[in-house]
């Protein structure tokens, strides 16, 4: 599938993005092995998070739907999960295989995890190696990457595991083993990173402590059922966040935007650029903080992007980097290295991209530096992730001439009706096959 971005465009309107992707996944992971049934609504029925529904669908797990957002859990409790018939496939979903590789570590049954060709080059040693210090039998194929071979049957002991990275997905993996170890486990992180699994395990009735930047937790508890509301999802709202901040004209509305603190670096730093966003109706929805967010166009300027924003606003630097590329001057961005082992290698994909589009754009190691200018038209290739070919999307918003972006199916994985609302707002957004 390929996009066609006409040049120019409005943006206006209000809309409501797709669910949270990090929620929705761990609302069926935590579901599954609670007592009891869990309600989810706001489910986002993209392709990660199903591949996490369809795991446990293959571990015994009754789920119902998803139907317009509402999926019914049929908690097994927490030894209840069965060995699956083959190999679990986790598609593109890096969060489905991290998450899955520390729940899946403490049961009694060996299991495989595998990706498609994008999560088949993405580093799970770093996964791997808490959960053997925790007991686990864990095999990755070469060079650390998958699939990932857990032998089951294991006694798996609490630890404190100090991060090397600003890791959610490591942190939460950890924790995840942590249920089914003996005595405490507990995780300390060198920057916050998102913190829904210790927000939704206090939900299900788990007890979690948090003291800083140190997480812990006691193995051997059981989870409760309950319900869950799952606020859009700020990643994917981040897009529409930059397209009518470059847009002359522009003034739109976001809907229900989840503004968990760990999350909110993109509006921090679209606003430290100059950008024109109201945050407003600010409301708590199942643990989660939840706001509108009015955006109006407003002349960006280019910025140094401050090192702390960077874990929050991890996703969003795709979009961000053509915000800097419509802003007067230069930006910088350092210590993002992270982004180098994401669906892509999005500091350099970005960085071709741009400058294919006559942007002047310089990766380095941990980083970009972009100076804002004309955006041109001609033929993106978006290596299979998704964000990238949404950034592009936005980019035709300022661009002279049609954005071509090749590779577009993996933006079914996060936001499956980005083409509808892109279109709805004013965006000359096309889809060809
Ligand atoms: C996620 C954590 C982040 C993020 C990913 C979702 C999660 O990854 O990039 O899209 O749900 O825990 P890292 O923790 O690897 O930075």
């Amino acid at each position: 599938m390929e996009f066609l971005a006409k040049a120019g465009g409005q943006v206006s309107g209000a809309i409501r993005v797709p669910g949270d992707k990090s929620i929705s996944h761990r609302s069926i992971m935590f579901g599954a092995i609670a007592d009891g049934v869990t309600t989810v609504d706001g489910f986002l029925e993209g392709e990660d998070a199903l591949s996490t529904l369809k795991a446990f669908q293959a571990m015994g797990v009754q789920i119902d739907g998803p139907e317009k957002g509402r999926v019914v859990i049929h908690g097994v409790g927490r030894d209840g999960l069965q060995a699956p018939a083959g190999d679990l496939y986790m598609g593109n979903s890096g969060t489905s295989m991290r998450l899955l590789a520390g729940l899946l570590a403490g049961q009694a049954f060996d299991v495989t995890l595998t990706g498609d060709v994008s999560l088949s080059k993405r580093p799970m040693e770093r996964v791997a190696k808490p959960l053997r210090e925790m007991g686990a039998v864990v095999e990755t194929a070469e060079g650390g990457r998958p699939p990932m071979r857990i032998r089951g049957g294991q006694k798996l002991k609490g630890i404190h595991y100090q991060l090397p990275m600003a890791s959610a997905q490591v942190k939460s993996c950890v924790l995840l083993a942590g249920l089914y170890a003996e005595g405490e486990t507990s995780t300390t992180e060198p920057a916050p990173t998102r913190d829904h699994s210790e927000r939704m395990l206090r939900g299900f009735s788990y007890p979690v402590a948090v003291e800083g930047a140190t997480a812990r937790l006691q193995g051997g508890g059981r989870l409760t059922g309950v319900h869950i509301d799952v606020p859009a999802d700020i990643s994917s709202a981040a897009f529409f966040m930059v397209a009518a901040s470059i847009t002359p004209g522009a003034d739109l509305v976001l809907e229900h935007v989840g503004m968990n603190p760990t999350r909110v670096g993109v509006v921090n730093i679209l606003r430290a650029m100059g950008g024109d966003l109201t945050v407003f109706n600010d409301r708590e929805v199942g643990g989660e903080p939840v706001a509108d967010i009015r955006v109006r166009h407003a002349q960006l300027k280019g910025i140094d992007i401050p090192e702390d924003q960077v874990p929050l606003a991890i996703d969003e630097f795709p979009v961000l980097f053509v915000a800097a590329a419509c802003a007067d001057g230069r930006t910088v961005l350092r210590g993002a290295e992270e982004l180098r082992v994401k669906e892509s290698d999005r500091i350099q994909v970005m960085a071709d991209g741009l400058v294919s589009l006559g942007v002047k754009a310089e990766a380095t190691p941990d980083g970009i530096i972009i100076d804002g200018g004309p955006i041109g038209g001609g033929r993106i290739n978006s290596h299979h992730d998704h964000r990238i070919a949404m950034s592009f999307a936005v980019a035709s918003l300022r661009a002279t001439d049609t954005i071509h972006i090749e590779d577009c199916d993996n933006v079914a994985t996060s936001f499956p009706n980005f083409v509808e609302l892109a279109q709805q707002v004013g965006m000359n957004i096309e889809v060809v096959s």
